[in-house]
C-alpha cells in the first residue's frame, strides 16, 4: 500500500506545530496540505521503498554478475527477470503453460484452452474482438501504470462507473423486471436519505452534534445532493434520467415514472453498490492495455528476450545447492532438463508448488500451505453481431451490477463504433463462480443468456453468436483465482525471507493480492533482497 511514512505514527497537530515554527505562511499551507488539512496540488506520494539493482552496481564494485531461474512468466516472474535484467544478471524464465502472462490471460479468436478435466475450448472471436478473462483493470495509483509507461504498452480507459449502465436486484425489493439505472437509483437513495438527514436535523435530533453553523451548512450540502424541494422534501428530479430525453420541438423530456416510496427504494438495495466507485482500488476512471491486458506481458518478453523465456516447460523440482540452486524442468519434448544457477526466483501460485521436489523443509512447505486453495472466479466472453447496449441501451462501457448468480455484466470499453462486440456475461466469485464451472461451457452459456435477457431484452440472445468461458480454479498451473494472505503472520515473514537461495514471489506474497500491483511489487521485493544478497557477498 502506498503510504506517507514520513507522517505516519506523529500526530497531525505536532506535525505542523513542528514544522510551523520559523516558517512562510506558504510553507505552512503547504505542509497543511501534506497532512490532509488544506488543499494542494500535491503529488501522490510514491513509495520509496524500492530501489531497483543496477548495472553499475556490478561494474563499480568488481563483482560477477548471477544467473538466476525466475518460474513462472505471469507478472511476478516477468517483472522478475526485468528489473534483473536491466542490471545485468543473466535469466531464464520457465512458464508451463503454452504462453506467457499467467492470470493477465486475454482471450482472442483461435485461442484454445484445455481445463485441469480435459474439457476443451476454442474461442471463435472476430478479429479485433477479445475477452479479458482475468485482470481486466487498472487504477490510476497502481505501480502497473508506470510499468505499462517504461514498457511503451499503448492504455485507453477503462469504464468501471457508469451512471447509465444498469442495477437489477431481483431477490430484493422494486428492481424484478425492471432495471433501474445508476444514476435513478443514485437519485432516489440520495434524495431520500438527504430528506430524511434534513427532517432529524430540523426537529433537533443532532443538536448534540452540529452548532447552529453546521446545520445550515449541512441542509445547503443536501438540498444540492438530493435535489430537494423548498420544502426539503424529495420527490424526484431531471438528475433521475428521462422515459423520453429532451429534444427540440416540443419534447420538454418526459420523466421516469416514479421515484417510488422511500420504503420501496430503501428495499431494492441498491444503494449497495455506490461504495464501489471510491473503493481505493477500484474508482470510477480505471485503464486497460489496448488490445488486451496480455499484451503488457508481450512487451516485457520483448525487453527481456524471447530467447530467456521458455514456454511449455513446466517446472517439477527447485533444489538448494551447495553452490547455489538447480531447477529441475519438463522440456517441450517430454525430456527432463535441468539447469544450475546462482538463485532461483519462483512466482508459480504457492499451494502448488507443494507438489514439486524441494529441499526447503517443512516450515517453509507449511507455510506455503497457507496458500493451498486458491478462490474460485469465473467469466465467459459473450460476442454479440451488434453492439444493442450502445444502440439501444445507451450503454457505453460499464458494469451492470445484479444479484443474480452472473453478479457482474462488463460492457466493453474498447471498439465502439464497430459492428461487434463483447460483453462479458457473468464475472462472479466463491459459489456461484463453483456452479457455473460445474457446467459445460454450453450451459454456461444459456444460463448467463437467461439471466442476461433480463435485463436487456431478447437481442441478449439472438444477437449472441459465440462465447467462452473460464473458471479459473479449473486452469492448469493455476488452479485459482487468487489467495490472500495474512501479511502480518510468521509464515508470511518466513517466506519473505526465501529459502537458501530461493525467493518467493506472486501477487500472493504482497499486501495486494488479486491485482497486478502486489505481482509486480512482490518481485521487486524479491529482486531487492536478491541484490543485497549479492552485493554484500
Ligand atoms: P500468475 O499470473 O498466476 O502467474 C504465475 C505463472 O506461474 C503462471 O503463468 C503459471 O502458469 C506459472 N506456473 C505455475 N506452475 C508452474 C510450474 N510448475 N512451472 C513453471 N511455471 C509455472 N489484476 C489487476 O491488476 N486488475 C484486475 O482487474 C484483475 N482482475 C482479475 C480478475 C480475475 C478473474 C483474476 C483471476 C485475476 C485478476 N487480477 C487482476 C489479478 C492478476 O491477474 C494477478 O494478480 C496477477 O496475474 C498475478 O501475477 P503472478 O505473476 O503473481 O501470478
Ligand atoms: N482485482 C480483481 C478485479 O478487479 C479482483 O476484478
Amino acid at each position: 500500500m502506498v503510504t506517507d511514512e514520513k507522517t505516519t505514527g506523529v500526530s497531525r497537530r505536532n506535525f505542523l506545530q513542528a514544522v510551523g515554527v520559523g516558517s512562510s505562511a506558504g510553507v505552512m499551507f503547504a505542509t497543511m496540505g501534506a497532512v490532509g488539512l488544506a488543499p494542494t496540488a500535491a503529488a501522490q506520494p510514491r513509495n520509496e521503498s524500492w530501489t531497483p539493482p543496477r548495472g553499475s552496481d556490478f561494474s563499480l564494485t568488481g563483482r560477477s554478475a548471477k544467473k538466476v531461474v525466475v518460474v513462472g512468466a505471469g507478472p511476478a516472474g516477468l517483472a522478475t527477470a526485468y528489473e534483473l535484467q536491466k542490471a545485468g544478471y543473466r535469466v531464464t524464465v520457465l512458464e508451463a503453460r503454452h504462453r506467457v502472462g499467467g492470470r493477465t490471460l486475454t482471450i482472442r479468436g483461435g485461442d484454445a484452452e484445455t481445463d485441469v478435466n480435459g474439457v476443451t475450448q476454442k474461442a471463435q472471436f472476430a478479429d479485433g474482438v477479445y475477452m479479458n478473462a482475468g485482470a481486466g483493470r487498472i487504477a490510476q495509483w497502481m505501480v502497473t501504470m508506470d510499468y505499462l509507461r517504461e514498457l511503451g504498452v499503448p492504455y485507453e480507459v477503462f469504464t468501471n462507473a457508469n451512471a447509465d449502465a444498469y442495477l437489477y436486484n431481483e431477490r430484493s425489493g422494486a428492481t424484478p423486471g425492471n432495471p433501474v439505472r445508476y444514476r435513478t437509483a443514485k437519485a432516489d437513495v440520495f434524495g431520500y436519505t438527504s430528506e430524511l438527514l434534513g427532517y432529524a436535523t430540523d426537529q433537533g435530533a443532532l443538536d448534540q452534534k452540529l452548532t447552529a453553523a453546521d446545520k445550515e451548512n449541512l441542509r445547503a450540502f443536501l438540498r444540492s445532493w438530493g435535489s430537494l424541494q423548498a420544502d426539503g422534501s424529495y420527490r424526484g428530479g431531471s438528475n433521475r434520467g428521462y422515459a423520453v430525453y429532451p429534444s427540440a420541438w416540443n419534447e420538454h423530456g418526459t420523466p421516469l415514472p416514479g421515484p417510488g416510496s422511500v420504503s420501496e427504494v430503501l428495499a431494492s438495495k441498491v444503494g449497495q453498490y455506490f461504495p464501489f466507485e471510491i473503493n481505493w482500488e477500484q474508482s470510477m476512471l480505471m485503464f486497460q492495455p489496448k488490445g488486451g491486458m496480455d499484451t503488457t506481458y508481450d512487451y516485457f518478453v520483448k525487453a527481456i528476450g524471447k530467447q530467456n523465456v521458455q514456454l511449455s516447460s513446466p517446472v517439477t523440482a527447485v533444489k538448494n545447492t551447495p553452490r547455489g540452486v538447480s531447477v529441475t524442468y519438463t522440456a517441450p519434448n517430454g525430456k527432463a532438463r535441468q539447469i544450475d544457477a546462482d538463485f532461483a526466483v519462483v512466482s508459480a501460485p504457492a499451494g502448488l508448488m507443494r507438489r514439486w521436489d524441494t529441499n526447503w523443509g517443512p516450515d517453509v512447505d507449511a507455510a506455503l500451505g497457507e496458500f493451498a486453495v486458491g478462490s474460485p472466479a469465473g467469466k465467459i466472453g459473450l460476442q454479440y453481431r451488434s453492439r444493442f447496449w450502445e444502440d439501444d441501451h445507451r450503454i457505453y462501457g460499464g458494469i451492470t451490477e445484479t444479484d443474480m448468480d452472473l453478479a457482474h455484466v462488463w460492457y466493453p470499453s474498447y471498439g465502439y463504433g464497430e459492428r461487434r462486440g463483447l460483453v462479458v456475461g457473468y464475472y462472479n466469485t466463491g459459489a456461484n463462480a463453483r456452479a457455473y464451472a460445474d457446467m459445460t461451457p454450453r450451459q454456461r452459456e444459456m444460463r448467463a443468456v437467461e439471466q442476461g435477457v433480463k435485463i436487456h431484452g431478447e437481442k441478449y440472445r439472438t444477437e449472441l453468436e459465440s462465447s467462452f468461458s473460464i473458471a479459473w480454479h479449473k486452469v492448469p498451473y493455476i488452479e485459482g483465482a487468487w489467495a490472500y494472505p495474512n501479511t502480518q503472520s510468521s509464515r508470511f515473514k518466513l517466506l519473505q525471507q526465501g529459502a537458501g537461495n530461493v525467493y518467493f514471489a506472486g501477487d500472493w506474497m504482497s499486501e495486494i493480492s488479486a491485482w497486478q500491483h502486489g505481482a509486480f511489487w512482490a518481485a521487486r521485493y524479491a529482486v531487492q533482497a536478491l541484490h543485497a544478497r549479492v552485493m554484500a557477498s
